[in-house]
């Protein structure tokens, strides 16, 4: 297979680099969602008896296809294509950029495992998460999207200046403003129904 890889033509990489980021789009779409769609069912056991368990079963039904038609297929495919590039040009690995970057995808697929054990969870009613923790883990995919997009766009000219920290708080204050909504819209909604 090494040997295969290594013989193909040149742009062959830029295949493997374009099959790398659909596979990344894919599986980020899928994670983002697949969290998603945690937090309506563990809000959905507050309803009564009869709805809960259709919702909750409908729910299951929905993570299980999203995760394993969508996002452990497009986790494949990126992975596979970074190994088929690492191949092809080797001396990414010395780069510090490179073996950082790893580190974030590593801490990404453990952020994967743990979503389909959450997954198992809820299926079986023991999940002890609460919406508004399920909520703050939601944001964890998008601030190591940005960090390993970036090493891999700045590689060695990775910036430090005051304007690529005003982009970070830009982004820390977006994803604040989006829980404060969160919890804003929900206080709203028991208000309505009188329950709070
Ligand atoms: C399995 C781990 C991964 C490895 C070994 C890996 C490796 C690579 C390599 C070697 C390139 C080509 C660099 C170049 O030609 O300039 C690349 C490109 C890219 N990777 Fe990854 N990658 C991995 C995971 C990811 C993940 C999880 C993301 C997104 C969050 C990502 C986003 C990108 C993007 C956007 C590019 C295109 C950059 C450009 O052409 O400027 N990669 N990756």
């Amino acid at each position: 297979m090494v040997d295969l890889i290594m013989t193909l033509p040149p742009e062959a990489y830029l295949w493997f680099k374009t099959l790398h980021i659909i596979g990344v789009v894919v599986w980020f779409a899928g994670l983002f969602y697949l969290v998603r769609l945690f937090i309506y069912h563990i809000e959905s056991r507050s309803l009564e008896s009869e709805l809960k368990k259709a919702f909750c079963e409908q729910y299951s039904l929905m993570e299980r296809r999203l995760a394993n038609i969508i996002t452990t297929p497009g986790m494949i495919l990126t992975v596979s294509m970074a190994i088929c590039l690492l191949i092809s040009q080797p001396e990414w690995l010395k780069q510090t950029w490179m073996q950082v970057k790893l580190g974030f995808v590593f801490l990404l697929l453990v952020y994967h495992f743990l979503c389909y054990r959450l997954m198992a969870q809820l299926r079986r009613g023991e999940c002890e998460w609460s919406g508004g923790q399920l909520r703050a883990l939601n944001e964890l995919p998008t601030i190591l999207l940005v960090i390993i997009v970036m090493l891999v766009v700045f590689k060695t000219q990775f910036p430090t200046e005051a304007a690529t920290w005003f982009v970070v708080l830009l982004i820390i204050f977006m994803a604040a403003s989006i829980q404060f909504y969160a919890k804003w819209r929900k206080k709203k909604q028991l208000e309505l129904t009188g329950e709070l």
